[in-house]
């Protein structure tokens, strides 16, 4: 599609009380310009959006220095008017210029593209919609005859206008040549003393330029963003929308009203989701597995039947099919479970490879590990990695036995069969198929007296 697009995104964004400028702050995840600079490259791949920036600008550019976009700066933050004039010497005059918001971050592909097939290539395209409470936001003015005569904004605008409840969202699809012409001549003569893009439309009418109005389908998709209250409504939307999917597609989320993803998430057949589950970056889960509730899933890869039960937070880790992971398991990135690895409460692992069947059920640390197959590590074991300088790691073979309290002093290595004593603090390798055990003698001592309470 030959399309010239342009995302204004150089406010501050005042009503967010915030030193982070408004476009930065998140969204599922993603930072707001972010949602809509990828929409813009699924609506036209082969055309380079543009985007207008100008507050903190720096950081702005920093955190989206990934983005395939052109910058322009609008230096002094005048309008919007005077933020699209700042494009024009980048704009194709053959083509029509779609005008989108860094601070409406959930329109949809979808509805621009028809949209566009909508507004013929030398009329005045405007995105319109109603809102239940308007307030805020510029009202779409209409003659007799039905037909879009201007906007007014809502601090323009008088008593009347202000119960119009179809509004402005503010994207437009207008040919370039019709911006070069109207935008330099743009006036500040009004209530907040900017140059207002939105006078656009009443030129269009003054010149019997075609002003053609489109719906938006849903208030939501074309909320914008001024303030943390409408962040957090359309953070609710996106996520009902996406868990409404999710449920179409066959996956059980036992409330969709408490289930959020910041990222991508991948989802086989027969799978549960219980409530308050986080998937955050990118998720791929498996079939038949439970994700038990209040449980954060980030990065990671989740084999077929594999359960994770309530209050555990995994990232970074690799899970194979037929695991019992949780409740309140901590598995940190580079954590490899082979396939019906058992992880109970309260265990950590880091940067461990973990063999089949083998068993940390409670209370452990393991980092920087390699363990083999049927193995059981009894609960309190503690992998010290870490001298304080440098990480080492443990290695322990298959069908050993770690008793119940054990540190493992890294580097080391535990062979094949071993049984370490419980208590034990190993510092040197133990040998395969033997009894390790490394703790004072047990002794008793008869006729031993407590401690007497003292006379006060
Ligand atoms: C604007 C519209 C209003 C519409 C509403 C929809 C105007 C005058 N008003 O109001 O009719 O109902 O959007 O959400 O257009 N920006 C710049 N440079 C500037 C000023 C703004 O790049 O000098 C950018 C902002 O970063 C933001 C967008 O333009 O992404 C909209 O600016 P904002 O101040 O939020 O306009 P609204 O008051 O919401
Ligand atoms: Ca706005």
């Amino acid at each position: 599609m030959k399309l010239n697009t342009v995302i204004l995104a150089a406010g501050q964004g005042k009503r967010m009380f915030s030193k982070l400028p408004k476009v930065l702050h998140r969204l599922a995840g993603l930072p707001l310009l972010e949602h809509v600079v990828n929409t813009a490259h699924a609506l036209a791949p082969q055309q380079t959006p543009i985007v207008v920036y100008g507050h903190e600008g720096e950081k702005v550019r920093h955190v989206l220095a990934n983005l395939n976009v052109q910058w322009v700066l609008q230096d002094q933050q005048l309008g919007t008017g005077h933020a699209l004039l700042q494009t024009l010497p980048h704009l194709d005059e053959a083509q029509q210029t779609l005008v989108l918001y860094g601070d409406v971050p959930l329109i949809t592909t979808e509805t621009l593209k028809k949209f566009i097939a909508n507004t013929p290539v030398d009329a005045l395209g405007i995105l319109t919609a109603h809102f239940p409470n308007p307030t805020g936001l510029g009202r779409i003015i209409r003659n007799e005859k039905n037909q879009i005569t201007r906007v007014v904004e809502d601090k323009d605008a008088d008593a009347a206008q202000r119960n119009i409840h179809e509004i402005n969202t503010g994207i437009y699809l207008i040919p370039a040549k019709l911006l070069k012409k109207w935008l330099p001549n743009l006036q500040n003569n009004n209530a907040q003393k900017e140059y207002y893009l939105t006078d656009i439309v009443a030129r269009a009418e003054q010149e019997a330029i075609a002003i053609h109005g489109m719906q938006a389908p849903a208030y939501e998709e074309v909320l914008g963003i001024n303030d943390c209250a409408q962040l957090a409504i359309c953070e609710r939307y996106f996520q009902r929308t996406n868990a409404e999917n999710l449920m179409r597609k066959g996956v059980t989320l036992l409330d969709p009203n408490r289930f959020d993803v910041r990222g991508q998430l991948q989802v086989g057949q027969d799978v549960i989701l219980d409530v308050n589950v986080i998937i955050e970056g990118n998720v791929k889960i498996g079939n038949q597995c439970y994700i038990g509730a209040n449980t954060i899933l980030r990065n990671t890869m989740i084999g077929n039947n594999v359960t994770i039960q309530a209050n555990s937070v995994i990232d970074g880790a690799e899970i194979a099919e037929d695991c019992l992971i949780g409740p309140f398991a901590r598995l940190r990135p580079g954590t490899v479970l082979s396939a019906h690895a058992h992880v109970g409460n309260f265990v950590e692992v880091k940067n461990s490879l973990v063999g089949s069947h083998t068993k940390i059920n409670h209370l452990s640390y393991v980092g920087d590990s390699d363990v083999g197959k049927q193995v059981n590590i009894g609960a309190g074991t503690i992998t010290c990695n870490y001298d304080g300088v440098n990480k080492h790691r443990t290695i322990i073979g298959d069908h050993v036995f770690i008793g119940s309290n054990s540190q493992l002093v890294a580097p080391v290595t535990i062979g094949d069969g071993a049984t370490i004593g419980a208590g034990s603090t190993i510092t040197r390798d133990a040998p395969p198929h033997q009894l390790t055990l490394c703790r004072a003698q047990q002794r008793s001592i008869e006729n031993w007296q407590r401690p007497q309470k003292k006379e006060k």
